[in-house]
């Protein structure tokens, strides 16, 4: 594995920043939560809901990038099981967001080969958004260009804990021995059993914590965090990240430098 040297990112234009992505070096399912929105809209005296509008520009151009660049699969967290604790006016912005975005979008996410799906507890959503969820779901169920995951009503603990006890049913009912139960066997009833662990995960806005996102799945995980808040995270901070990726060497464990990303997932 080669590795990049220390590159004064700030002087490089966006065509020189892709041309220094190695392709054999991208990580293949990439994570991220997008937070800053609301204070985006502070600092230029909006309404919150314009820092969530803006924030979905975001979301295309990174969806654009992983399609150009070939990375297969994309998970962001769109709505924590928190958020719910959010004031009802900025939950019922956001869910007319979401409607909006999927009602609109799902035939350009059909053009471009993107499947969509999302994980977590989604029959908690108002009636017309699951509707837009499940519709935009199906109609890209048979496509595999780029995965997309959104996580909606998402939290990492309950989604253990759902895994949980549904092995423990299976125990009871006779179908599974205690004794079978290993990670593999774990990581299967988890809502993300298709998709390889995230190789990295980007939080924008300057939070540095995990917010109960993708617990099991990020124990590997390369972590990157920047200060730019996510209406700003547009592709030139998409590359400058996967650069910094790309910089990281990745053990999993090992004491080596020279392993594949691919070990270990
Ligand atoms: C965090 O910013 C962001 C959210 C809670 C929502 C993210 C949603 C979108 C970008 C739009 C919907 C997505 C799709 C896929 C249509 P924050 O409000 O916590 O920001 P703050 O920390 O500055 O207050």
């Amino acid at each position: 594995m080669t590795k990049s040297t220390t590159l004064d990112t700030d002087r490089l234009s966006e065509g020189e920043l892709l041309s220094r992505l190695e392709a054999d070096l991208l990580p293949k399912h990439v994570a991220i939560i997008m937070d800053g929105n609301g204070r985006w809209a502070e600092l230029r005296g909006l309404p919150r809901i314009a820092g969530h509008r803006e924030g979905i520009k975001s979301v295309r151009e990174v969806i654009a990038l992983c399609l150009e660049l070939g990375i297969h699969a994309l998970t962001i967290y769109a709505f924590s099981q928190e958020n719910w604790n959010r004031p009802a006016q900025e939950i019922d912005a956001l869910m007319g967001l979401l409607e909006h975005y999927l009602a609109t979008e799902r035939s350009s996410l059909v053009q471009q080969g993107v499947r969509f799906r999302t994980i977590g507890r989604v029959t908690a959503l108002p009636p017309s958004a699951l509707h837009w969820v499940r519709t935009t779901e199906q109609e890209t169920a048979h496509l595999d260009k780029l995965i997309l995951t959104v996580a909606l009503s998402y939290g990492g603990r309950s989604e253990i804990i759902d895994a949980v006890s549904q092995i423990a049913r299976e125990c009871q009912r006779g179908a599974l021995r205690p004794e079978d139960i290993d990670e593999t066997l774990f990581q299967n009833y988890l809502s993300t059993s298709d998709l390889p662990d995230p190789d990295l995960l980007i939080r924008t806005s300057g939070e540095t914590r995990i917010s109960n996102f993708l617990l099991w799945q990020l124990a590997y995980t390369e972590l990157y965090f920047t200060p730019t808040l996510w209406p700003d995270f547009r592709r030139r901070e998409a590359l400058l990240a996967l650069l910094e990726y790309q910089r990281r060497d990745r053990r999993f464990g090992r004491v080596f430098s020279a392993v594949s990303p691919q070990i270990g997932l």
